[in-house]
């Protein structure tokens, strides 16, 4: 089966005031299908670069990335992309930000309130969708932004560490939620993430990067079986065998990026 995304021999460099900081280095990977690849690495070490550069938002310096077999030379509306920022805009409310996707697309306003209300509820956000952006707290409004992606239905989803800025608890329950969703979707997803746990709970693959520039360093298959208890995950006997391995090849990448 081709992959849904090659990334091959990727580099990036930039130019800043007259310096040069390579951020990626011949980095390949493939991602297959309705995988949930998520990806680890020191920060700084060319993470949402990567994503950037998967999204169309940044030109390639070296190497090429092909979705369905083509590559990708500017921004593509089959990608999805949810950030650690939110991005509401302040003057709509909650149900009005969440179908902005479609409003572009020309979508008649009944059907398109009729999809953002069946996401909203199936965050559990039903009640709120009148409410303003400052008016939810950080759960409240990290949700509403992974559905206002999910709801033009990209192939492809893209996570720069959503769920970063939230508490432990939040954080649970989120990651919860986006499995629910996802199990029930099918679409890729990408998520990046600074968590051991997290990414080993998430994902199908979890793929370690190097300190910076960013290459592959490691990936491991997580054998947990689905549908999975991401409250009690870490107790599991598989959980622990998978968060050592990793562990023991992030540990010095973490450290170098550090001195
Ligand atoms: N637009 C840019 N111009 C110059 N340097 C950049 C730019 N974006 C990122 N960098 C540099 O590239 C490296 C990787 O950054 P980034 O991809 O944000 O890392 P990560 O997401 O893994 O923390 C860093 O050294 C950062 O300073
Ligand atoms: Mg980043």
């Amino acid at each position: 089966m081709a992959s849904l995304l090659s990334v091959e021999h990727v580099s990036k460099e930039f130019h800043a005031r007259g310096k040069k900081v390579l951020a990626l280095n011949s980095l390949s990977m493939t991602v297959d299908e309705s995988e949930f690849v998520t990806i680890v690495g020191p920060s700084g070490c060319g993470k949402s670069t990567l994503l950037n550069l998967i999204v169309g938002l940044l030109p390639i310096s070296s190497g090429r990335i092909l979705f369905r077999n083509r590559p990708i030379n500017a921004i593509n509306p089959e990608i999805g992309y949810v950030t650690q920022k939110d991005n509401l805009l302040p003057w709509r409310t909650l149900v009005e930000n969440v179908e902005i996707a479609l409003e572009i697309r020309g979508v008649e306003k009944s059907e398109r309130r009729r999809s953002a209300e069946g996401l909203i509820r199936r965050v559990g956000l039903t009640g709120f969708e009148d409410h303003y952006p400052h008016e939810l707290s950080g759960g409240m409004r990290q949700r509403a932004n992974i559905i206002r992606t999910l709801i033009y239905d990209p192939e492809l989803i893209l996570m720069d560490e959503p769920f970063g800025p939230l508490d432990a608890q939040t954080r649970i329950i989120l990651q919860d939620q986006l499995l629910k969703l996802w199990s029930s979707t099918k679409k890729t997803i990408i998520f990046i993430t600074h968590d051991l746990v997290e990414a080993i709970a998430l994902a199908d693959r979890v793929v370690v990067l190097t300190s910076r520039p960013g290459r592959v360093k490691y990936t491991a298959q997580v054998p947990i079986v689905r549908p999975r208890d991401v409250f009690q995950i870490h107790e599991s006997q598989e959980f622990r065998n998978t968060y050592e391995r990793l562990w023991k090849e992030l540990r010095p990448e973490v450290e170098m990026a550090e001195e």
